[in-house]
């Protein structure tokens, strides 16, 4: 196979696990900081006309990941790479996809640019913030859905009578998508973002009275939009015994151990699209190795991926 796998510092044990899958060793690389801070960055091994596969989440520290991936990129491409995908499983800055006011950057178009200045010529990208995303490029970007693999991880402890919960209306489609695999009927929460942090419920659409409360969102960031949710359906009366919460991503930044821990929950399900260093007992974390592993094969047979991405 002539496949080269290269990761940065975001994410290496899930390159590790994809590279596992694929029978192939991750390339060595070498990233280090000059004495002014200046990152440098340099691959091991030839990838003279091969297909070359970058694993790195853009997760925080967001913009370090991220200058790792375009210079790893820009190494690959000058060392004579045939093609160049970055597999971004979690796509940090997604969420700046239009300006809420006047004088703010398109952060996420901004991004989308640097990565194809780079010598990017194919995204591959789990559950990102916005599907809007796929405009910002030129290059081909292949959307993944981790809900099949973290709907089956719950599937055999499905609370009976439960319901599954978009904590914002955003979250609305992500959480039909895990209500029509499990069967369950839908509420939606109704949120008010205060401030990076804080979020502030206005209403619950949908019935969860007497219902055990299956959260579900595309990341927890620090954990705000999940606890607010969480909270409102307790008081409207939903089910406390042992709620879950499922989630694409676990940022888990700022206040969002505590937050987590402070709630009457039985699990909190992420998947690996962003490095869980600390493993409390109330995390979940289900790897998305094996459907990496399956991509990168298919993509280099040139087989459909059509059954793995989203379509919304
Ligand atoms: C927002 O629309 C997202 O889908 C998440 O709900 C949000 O980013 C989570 O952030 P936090 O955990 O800080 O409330």
């Amino acid at each position: 196979m002539n496949v080269s796998i290269f990761s940065g510092s975001a994410n290496p044990l899930l390159t590790t696990t994809t590279a596992q899958g694929l029978g192939i060793s991750v390339g060595q690389v070498v990233l280090q900081r000059f004495p002014d801070g200046e990152l440098h960055v340099e691959i091991q091994e030839s990838v003279r006309g091969h297909d070359v596969y970058l694993i790195q989440p853009t997760s925080p520290p967001v913009e370090t990941h991220l200058l790792e991936l375009l210079f790893l990129a820009d190494a690959c491409r000058r060392a004579g790479a045939a093609s160049l995908t970055a597999i971004i499983p979690y796509f940090g800055y997604a969420r700046q996809d239009r300006r809420a006011s006047g004088r703010e950057p398109v952060g996420a178009r901004l991004v989308a640019e640097l990565l194809q200045a780079s010598g990017i010529q194919r995204v591959v990208t789990v559950d990102p913030h916005t599907s809007a995303l796929e405009g910002f490029f030129r290059i081909p970007v292949e959307h993944l859905s981790a809900v099949p693999v973290l709907a089956a991880a719950v599937q055999a402890s499905l609370p009976p009578e439960a319901v599954v919960v978009a904590p914002d209306l955003g979250a609305a489609k992500l959480a039909e998508r895990y209500a029509r695999v499990w069967q369950l009927p839908i509420a939606i929460v109704h949120k008010t973002r205060l401030s990076g942090k804080d979020v502030q419920v206005q209403r619950i659409i949908g019935e969860v009275r007497d219902r055990v409360p299956i959260v579900v969102d595309d990341m927890i960031s620090t954990g705000g939009t999940i606890q607010a949710a969480l909270q409102a359906v307790l008081a409207a009366g939903g089910r406390s015994e042992q709620p879950l919460v499922v989630a694409s991503h676990g940022l888990l930044v700022g206040p969002a151990h505590e937050r987590l821990r402070g709630l009457p929950l039985g699990r909190v399900l992420v998947t690996d699209s962003v490095a869980q260093p600390a493993s409390p007992p109330w995390l979940q974390v289900v790897s998305l190795g094996p459907l990496l592993a399956e991509v990168v094969t298919r993509l280099h047979n040139q087989q459909s991926l059509s059954d793995l991405l989203t379509h919304t």
